[in-house]
């Protein structure tokens, strides 16, 4: 017998709420810091509880076998900013493996981790694309703190306001720089940071689908989708999808 609107609408809220009956522990590195990790969880109310182990009802659900772009429309925060870069990097006549770069270069920051993100984001694309664009995003990070007058970078501005005047890389970070500068692809990662700007227009809109071609040549998108590959960085891919997911 076929479900009436309103039955059905009942029955979806039903599987929603059984789903989120589900307990739900973050991870230590999403709480650390707002609570201290050394101490024990507080205790869960499981009596006939399960864990979760899959998708999280909360979010949208991604497709079976996920692409790049679907990760930038389900689990990326905003990527005006990527993608203005990118924009930004093809009007400048870049070569494309640098326009991907652009349109990677922060995508850590955007979905998964912020701290060393260029590491992270590196490392998340590492197994897809050219190992010279994965090389200039793991250094985009560190090359942003240090100007280079031939390329016209400076220090930003908005670093200033954000971390302070008196801010001075760390040691590691000094060193990451000073041996990215000797590195063959120096150039293909300072080209990030030139394009790597937050003065666009708010009122353009780029839209994805605009690299749609680049991204085809340039990213070696796995057939049975990120995270479901068994490349080094799918767990990380799998993770971002189900970022809550109890083992
Ligand atoms: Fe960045
Ligand atoms: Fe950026």
């Amino acid at each position: 017998m076929a479900m009436t609107s309103l039955e059905r609408a009942e029955a979806a809220e039903h599987a929603m709420s059984q789903e989120l009956d589900r307990i739900v522990v973050k991870s230590v590195i999403y709480t650390s810091g707002d609570r201290d990790p050394r101490q024990p969880l507080p205790p869960q109310q499981s009596q006939g509880k399960l864990y979760m182990m899959g998708h999280d009802p909360r979010l949208p659900l991604m497709p079976e076998k996920p692409t790049l772009f679907d990760f930038y429309k389900y689990r990326f925060g905003p990527s005006a900013h990527v993608l203005q870069s990118a924009r930004l990097a093809k009007k400048n006549g870049v070569s494309e493996k640098i326009v991907l770069g652009c349109l990677l270069h922060d995508i850590s920051a955007m979905g998964f981790i912020r701290g060393d993100h260029g590491y992270w984001g590196a490392q998340l694309v590492e197994p897809y694309v050219d190992e010279e664009v994965s090389w200039a995003i793991r250094h985009h990070q560190v090359l942003r703190f240090f100007p280079d007058e031939a390329y016209g970078y400076k220090y930003p501005d908005s670093y200033i306001r954000l971390f302070g005047a008196d801010y001075q890389p760390e040691p590691h970070l000094q060193e990451a720089h000073r041996r990215a500068r000797e590195h063959k692809w120096y150039e293909s990662s300072r080209l990030i940071t030139v394009n790597d700007l937050y003065s666009f227009d708010p009122n353009v809109k780029v839209e994805l689908e605009e690299f749609t071609d680049v991204v085809g040549r340039h990213f070696k998108q796995p057939k049975e989708g990120l995270g479901f590959d068994q490349s080094p960085s799918s767990h990380m891919w799998r993770t971002i999808n189900h970022p809550t997911k109890y083992l």
